[in-house]
């Protein structure tokens, strides 16, 4: 956690942004720090009645509402070894076999790592072109034109790659500080490498539950302007109006309140700021109860189950009676995202990019 983001940024208490209190969180104590960076510390509310504790973890805070929960369910990145050899761990990921925890984790560090950081890998991989979602982010803002100053949010920033590139983006704008936000700890850890040690290192899926390790030098452009974070994007937990750019790729369909994250979007961004929205509107009961899907339901409905529809209604003057009064359409276009699953495999999807402005 570099400590200008922290004091630029100045995170609520998570916890106490739920019952809608404000309460800064303060730097407590510094166990591990390097040039400005803490890598192991803990942050506190200091609101008498909360009192709560975050802890910072390689360089990235847990600024989660319920830590107790997340700690438990990512106990695996969280105190998991990352010492193995690259024979050893794939001997052991035959003998744990498909489907496992590691056998997940792995598949996801593959997809994102080498999406965004494939094109850097001297020894480039079959199964199509990384760089899929640098695209989709540039022609984003390509239709915002002229971007509004102060910092930047790129939430569910998985691997990290678009947060350079806004950070790229930006720099002749006021050179805004970036922070990159996600809940995959595996991919946090991945982005504050290639920030803080220059490098990138993930398992590529081969095929099956065959995976490679790559391993390579990367030199991201303003990277002191970068940090990452560990947050639930559906509740940014910040002042209003702290950011003036939001970037939400392909994100909108991974959360469990569509909405909730939008108004979150809504509540963080300053007047005449802009959300950057790229979905392809995969809904899937296990991450988000269909009840709280944008469209993709209730075809007999006013927007015939239509996602699109759905969230342009959602936008200020669309008509929706849960319409986010804050945020008005601004451009619209369609585009293509490919997402690598392995050398063979590849899904396309057709996704919706959107810009929002902040009223
Ligand atoms: C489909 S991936 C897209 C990643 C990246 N933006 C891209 O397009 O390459 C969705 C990302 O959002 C993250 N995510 C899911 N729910 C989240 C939440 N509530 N808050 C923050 N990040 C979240 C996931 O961990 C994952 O990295």
């Amino acid at each position: 956690m570099r400590l200008s983001h922290f004091e630029t940024l100045k995170p609520l208490c998570p916890r106490c942004l739920r019952r809608g209190a404000e309460s800064p969180l303060s730097l407590a104590s510094v166990w591990k720090e390097q040039g400005g960076v803490v890598l192991e510390g803990v942050l506190h509310c200091p609101e008498a009645a909360c009192r709560s504790e975050y802890p910072v973890v390689d360089g990235i805070p847990l600024l989660v509402a319920d830590l107790r929960d997340f700690c438990t369910r990512n106990q695996l990145s969280l105190l998991g070894r990352a010492d193995l050899g690259p024979e050893l761990e794939g001997l052991l990921g035959d003998c744990l076999g498909p489907g496992s925890a590691q056998d997940s984790r792995n598949q996801v560090l593959s997809t994102y790592a080498f999406d965004h950081w494939g094109d850097l890998d001297p020894a480039p991989a079959p199964g199509g072109s990384p760089g899929a979602v640098r695209e989709l982010l540039g022609r984003l803002l390509d239709l915002a034109g002229s971007l509004p100053a102060g910092p930047v949010l790129d939430a569910g920033c998985a691997a990290g790659r678009t947060s350079f590139d806004l950070a790229d983006r930006v720099h002749g704008n006021g050179g805004a500080l970036v922070l990159g936000a996600d809940l995959n700890l595996d991919l946090l850890r991945l982005a504050q490498s290639a920030l803080l040690g220059g490098r990138a290192a993930y398992p590529l899926r081969r095929a099956g539950i065959v995976f490679e390790r790559r391993e390579f030098a990367v030199a991201p452009p303003h990277s002191d302007q970068v940090d990452f974070w560990c947050l639930d994007a559906a509740e940014p937990p910040f002042a209003a109006g702290t950011f003036g750019l939001a970037a939400s790729l392909n994100l909108v369909d991974c959360v469990a309140s569509p909405h909730g994250h939008l108004a979150g979007l809504e509540r963080v961004l300053a007047p005449g700021g802009r959300a950057l929205l790229c979905t392809p509107y995969d809904w899937s009961g296990g991450v988000t109860a269909p009840e709280n899907w944008l469209g993709g339901h209730s075809q007999r409905g006013e927007w015939r189950g239509d996602p699109a529809a759905v969230l342009r209604s959602l936008l200020a003057g669309g008509g929706h009676p849960a319409a986010l009064a804050g945020l008005r359409l601004a451009a619209e276009a369609e585009a293509r995202w490919r997402v690598r699953l392995h050398d063979r495999s590849s899904v396309v999807y057709a996704v919706h990019l959107v810009v929002a402005e902040r009223a």
